[in-house]
C-alpha cells in the first residue's frame, strides 16, 4: 500500500510496519482499524527562507554554544558573521582561526552593539548576562537570539519584554527544540485529539559523565590577564579571580541557573508550544547533591512537580520533571504527554503515539476484568486502533537548531516577531527558575502564568 507524506513531490513513504497507515497531513488514525502493529510516518520540512537580503551577525559569548549557534546560523542562506565578543582571549583567538582573520573581535559587547553594519546578535554568554545584553542589543536596534534560559532571575523578565516591545525588533530565545518537526507534529496531533484530554506529562534528562555534569576543562593559560574577570562579575558579587567560577559557571548560583534553568527550560518550551500553555501555577522541587561534590552550589539530582491550571487550550494537569547527573542507566531524555485516550513521546526528530484502547495481553488481571465487563454489559468487541504510530523526520532533515535560526532570520528580515519571543521565553524560564526558589527555599511557589506574577 502506498502512503504519501505532506509534500507530494517527495519520495513515497519509506517504511511501514503494517498496512492501513494514516498520513500525518490527513490526521490521526481516528477511524479505528483492527491493527495492533506499529505504523510509521515521515514528517517533512518545506524550506521557508529565501536567499534574499544579507544579514550581518555578531556573536557575543564565543564558547561552546556560541560556536554551535554560529555554525548553524551560517547555514541559513544570506547570513554572515562579522564580529565576535568574548571575555577570554583564547576564545577570541579561536574565533579568528575558525571564522577568518578579518573577524572584528573585542572584550566589550557595547563595541559590537554600536556598529551600524550589524543587524543581529547571538547572545551565548552565561545566564547572569542574558538580561542586560538582551536589553542593550534591542535598545541599539539589533535583532537578538538569546540562549536559554532567557533570564537568570524572575525579576529580570519584564525588562526584556519591555525592550522587545519598545524596539520592535525580533527577539528569540534559544530553545531550539521549539521549532522542530517533532514539536510541530506533536502539536498537530494534540490539537487533533490524538491523546484526548491531557492529564499528566513527564520529562527526564539523564547524564552520567564529568562533562555531562559540567566538569569542563580549564585552559592552562587561564589568568586575570587572559580573562576579563572584572567585566565578568561586574553585575554580581565581587570576588577574586577564580577560573572554576569562570569556566564552570553552571555550578555557581551567581552565574548559572542549575539543572532546571539549564535543562528543564527546554521541556517547558516544548510543552508550552505543543499545548499552547502559559505555564503552571504551582511549583515544588526537591533533590540533592548526590555525587559531583566538587564545590558546586547546585544539586545534581532535581525533581520538579508542577500543577497546570485549566485554560481554553488544555485541561488541568500535572507535570513531573527530573534531571539526574548520576544516572547508571547511561542516559536518556524524553518528554511524555499522557491523555485520556493515548500518550505521546516527543523528541525533536520523532513522535511516538500510543493509543490506550488496546490492552496488554500479558496483563492477565486487566484482561480478566475486561472479559467480566464484556459479559456484564454483553458488549460487542471493538475495532482497536494501531497500538503505536511512529512519526519520524525524513533523511536529510537539517534539525531543530537550523529551523530555529531559520525562523529567527525570517523574523529579522521581515522585522516580525517569532514564536519564542520574550514573553514566551519568560513563561518557559519562569517555572524553571521558580524550581530553584522552591528547592533552595524549601517551599511551594505559586505563580500567575497569565499575568507573569508571583502569588
Ligand atoms: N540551546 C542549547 O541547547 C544550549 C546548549 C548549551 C548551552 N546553552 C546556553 O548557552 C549559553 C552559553 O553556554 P556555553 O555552554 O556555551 O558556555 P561557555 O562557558 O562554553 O561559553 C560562554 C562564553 O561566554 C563568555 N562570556 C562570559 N561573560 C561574557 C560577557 N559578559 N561578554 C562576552 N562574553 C562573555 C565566556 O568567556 C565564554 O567563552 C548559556 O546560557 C547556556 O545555557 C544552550
Amino acid at each position: 500500500m502506498k502512503v504519501t507524506n505532506q509534500s507530494s513531490s517527495r519520495r513515497d513513504f519509506v517504511k511501514k510496519m503494517a498496512t492501513g497507515a494514516a498520513v500525518l497531513g490527513s490526521s490521526v488514525p481516528s477511524l479505528l482499524t483492527a491493527q495492533d502493529a506499529a505504523t510509521e510516518h515521515l514528517i517533512t520540512r518545506t524550506p521557508r527562507i529565501g536567499p534574499n537580503d544579507n544579514i550581518n551577525i555578531a556573536l557575543i559569548g564565543a564558547g561552546g554554544m556560541g560556536n554551535a549557534d554560529t555554525d548553524t546560523a551560517l547555514q541559513v542562506p544570506g547570513v554572515k558573521l562579522v564580529a565576535a565578543c568574548d571575555l577570554y582571549d583564547g576564545r577570541l583567538a579561536d574565533a579568528k582561526r575558525k571564522y577568518g582573520n578579518d573577524l572584528f573581535t573585542t572584550r566589550d559587547y557595547m563595541e559590537i552593539l554600536s556598529r551600524k553594519d550589524i543587524d543581529a546578535v547571538i547572545i551565548a554568554v552565561p545566564d547572569h548576562w542574558h538580561k542586560q545584553i538582551s536589553v542593550d542589543a534591542l535598545t541599539h536596534g539589533k535583532g537578538a537570539y538569546c540562549e536559554k534560559p532567557m533570564v537568570h532571575d524572575i525579576s529580570e523578565g519584564y525588562a526584556v519584554i519591555e525592550a522587545q516591545r519598545k524596539s520592535g525588533k525580533t527577539y528569540q530565545v534559544g530553545s531550539q527544540g521549539m521549532s522542530s518537526l517533532g514539536n510541530e507534529t506533536a502539536k498537530k496531533l494534540y490539537q487533533e485529539g490524538a491523546i484526548g484530554q491531557l492529564i499528566y506529562a513527564e520529562g527526564f534528562w539523564a547524564r552520567n559523565s564529568p562533562t555531562g555534569a559540567w566538569q569542563y576543562a580549564i585552559p592552562t593559560d587561564a589568568s586575570p590577564k587572559t580573562v576579563d574577570w572584572d567585566r565578568y562579575i561586574a553585575n554580581t558579587t565581587k570576588r577574586a579571580f577564580d577560573p572554576l567560577r569562570f569556566f564552570r559557571w553552571r555550578n555557581y548560583r551567581d552565574y548559572g541557573t542549575g539543572v532546571s534553568g539549564d535543562l528543564f527550560v527546554h521541556l517547558f518550551s516544548s510543552l508550552h508550544f505543543i499545548i499552547s500553555s502559559n505555564g503552571p501555577n504551582k511549583v515544588m522541587a526537591t533533590g540533592g547533591l548526590r555525587y559531583w561534590k566538587d564545590g558546586r552550589e547546585v544539586p545534581d539530582v532535581l525533581l520538579g512537580m508542577f500543577d497546570y491550571p485549566e485554560t481554553k487550550a488544555h485541561s488541568a494537569f500535572n507535570l513531573s520533571l527530573r534531571v539526574n547527573f548520576v544516572d547508571g542507566t547511561s542516559g536518556s531524555t524524553y518528554l511524555r504527554m499522557v491523555g485520556t485516550e493515548g500518550a505521546m513521546d516527543v523528541t525533536w526528530d520523532d513522535v511516538t503515539l500510543r493509543k490506550n484502547l488496546t490492552t496488554d495481553p500479558m496483563d492477565t488481571f486487566l484482561s480478566a476484568k475486561a472479559d467480566e465487563m464484556d459479559k456484564a454489559l454483553g458488549a460487542r468487541k471493538r475495532m482497536l486502533p494501531p497500538a503505536e504510530a511512529k512519526y519520524r523526520v525524513e533523511d536529510g532533515y537539517k534539525g531543530a537548531h537550523y529551523d530555529h535560526f531559520s525562523n529567527f532570520f525570517t523574523g529579522v528580515r521581515n522585522n516580525t516577531s517569532v514564536m519564542e519571543d520574550a514573553t514566551f521565553g519568560f513563561r518557559a524560564a519562569a517555572p524553571a527558575l521558580l524550581c530553584n526558589d522552591s528547592y533552595f527555599g524549601e517551599k511551594t511557589v505559586r505563580w500567575d502564568p497569565e499575568k507573569l506574577k508571583l502569588l
